[in-house]
């Protein structure tokens, strides 16, 4: 039976697998149910030098889940969305800036679209200075938090907007900006995600922008004090990027985030992203 060789990153989470390549990522059909359980029990996994290419991770992320086709622009793999600083590449800067902050991806999509289960993320370029990501899990907060804790955010509901994630990043925004953002979404969620497998977690992280019937002050403190409590440093596991080096995460259990880095910078990742089939709720 085939398992996992796995060398804990931290005493609480991450995992670095060895002694898979390639072609058992490709082709061992017992590989994409151990990476599943993997992410819920380590909710980082680091693999290095694979070689994956753009086509080649898109195949394996395809075996993994549902991909996201829709990310790709025309001069990529479609499927395959480049993070770069570079707008002609993909995202641009006001997207990665958008980053630099904790978070959990997909929170802000369309009622019928879910957040992604799971990111493939391949290091192709490092920058100079920065650009280190860090991950941080919820479903460790929620595990440690009181039953009394446990039983009164499960009553919460909260609310996420592009727009609440990029005042955060962008001072003095324009009314053009203002009105664009509010096309990009906005997003009620319970707190608390009860997940079909492994343990719940907190829907919280940079589109949070307040708890539904809560004085918005009282709510935001309270959103952010999870966030703090999620990532202090000893339950936090920081990524060191090297070329070559490919992340998978758990997404509805772990809040991420990219140290900053400068405008100009060549740092690139190719990502592939899966799409959400367990909704919040
Ligand atoms: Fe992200």
């Amino acid at each position: 039976m085939s398992t996992l060789t796995v060398n804990k990153l931290t005493p609480s989470m991450g995992a670095e697998i060895t002694g898979v390549d390639l072609d058992r990522l490709l082709h061992d059909d017992a590989m994409p149910e151990l990476i599943r359980q993997g992410l819920r029990e380590h909710g980082v996994l680091l693999f290095h030098d694979l070689g994956f290419t753009p086509q080649t991770q898109v195949t394996f992320s395809e075996r993994l889940g549902q991909l996201d086709r829709s990310s790709g622009e025309e001069h990529n793999e479609p499927g395959i969305m480049r993070v770069s600083m570079d707008p002609n590449k993909n995202g641009g800067q006001e997207t990665v800036r958008g980053t630099f902050n904790w978070h959990m991806d997909g929170c802000t999509l369309p009622p019928g679209r879910n957040p992604s289960p799971a990111t493939v993320l391949t290091c192709v370029e490092v920058s100079e200075t920065g650009g280190q990501t860090e991950f941080a899990s919820t479903r460790a907060l929620f595990a440690s938090l009181t039953a009394q804790e446990q039983e009164r955010l499960t009553t919460l509901r909260v609310v996420h907007s592009v727009a609440g994630s990029r005042r955060r990043v962008i001072a003095n925004s324009t009314p053009e900006q203002e009105a664009e953002w509010a096309r990009m979404g906005v997003r009620e969620h319970p707190l608390v995600w009860r997940h079909r497998q492994g343990r719940p977690s907190l829907v919280i992280g940079g589109t949070s922008d307040y708890l539904v019937g809560m004085d918005k002050e009282e709510s935001r403190v309270l959103l952010d004090e999870l966030v703090d409590r999620a990532t202090t440093a000893d339950r936090v596991y920081r990524h060191e990027w090297s070329i070559g080096d490919t992340v998978i995460w758990d997404n509805p259990g772990m809040l991420h985030r990219v140290e900053p880095y400068e405008d100009g910078s060549n740092r690139e990742m190719i990502r592939c992203t899966l799409i959400g089939e367990e909704p919040t709720e």
